[in-house]
């Protein structure tokens, strides 16, 4: 890019493609969240949970094929190995160690925060500066939102259903 186009575009190339292997790295932890979620999960709502997890892991996973076009488009090469997605992601993989689904979707909710959180950041870099990678983050950006939404929705519903059978006891 020219010195007077970088000048005025105000966008810093070097922080953007730390910011896409960031959030490449983060999908493909989500993705295995979501994948090993689905396959353990106990508690009420087992199913639609289930198909629910392994929903959002299809959408984690493209994601970082998305990402991984941009980050190659702009020059980069996506993250080669397994073993650096946790050290380049900031928002953690949480391990199923409690497989009960509320500890399963509080842990989902947390990375889905994060993960909006970090395309929010992506988009403020790129907005009427680098048109392709707003897009695409933008367009992820709405999925992370209905995520969230969905995993607190559950989370909802469970309180709910005890609530509800508290009261029947009486
Ligand atoms: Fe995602
Ligand atoms: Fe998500």
């Amino acid at each position: 890019m020219g010195e007077m186009a970088q000048k005025i575009s105000n966008l810093n190339e070097k922080e953007l493609m730390e910011q896409l292997q960031i959030a490449f790295a983060e999908e493909w932890l989500a993705y295995y969240q979501y994948w090993l979620g689905a396959q353990v999960a106990v508690g009420p709502l087992r199913d639609s949970i289930e198909e629910e997890f392994m929903e959002h892991a299809g959408q984690e996973l493209k994601h970082a094929k998305w990402l991984s076009d941009r980050i190659i488009q702009l020059g980069g090469t996506p993250i080669l190995d397994p073993k650096d997605w946790e050290s380049t992601a900031q928002c953690r993989y949480a391990a199923p160690e409690k497989p009960y689904v509320m500890n399963l979707l509080e842990q989902n909710l947390v990375a889905e925060r994060c993960a909006i959180a970090r395309y929010q950041k992506i988009c403020d870099m790129t907005f009427g500066k680098d048109y392709e990678t707003f897009r695409i983050s933008e367009k992820i950006l709405k999925e992370e939102l209905e995520h969230e939404q969905e995993v607190g929705d559950f989370m909802d519903d469970i309180r709910e259903g005890v609530k509800y059978g508290d009261k029947k006891q009486d």
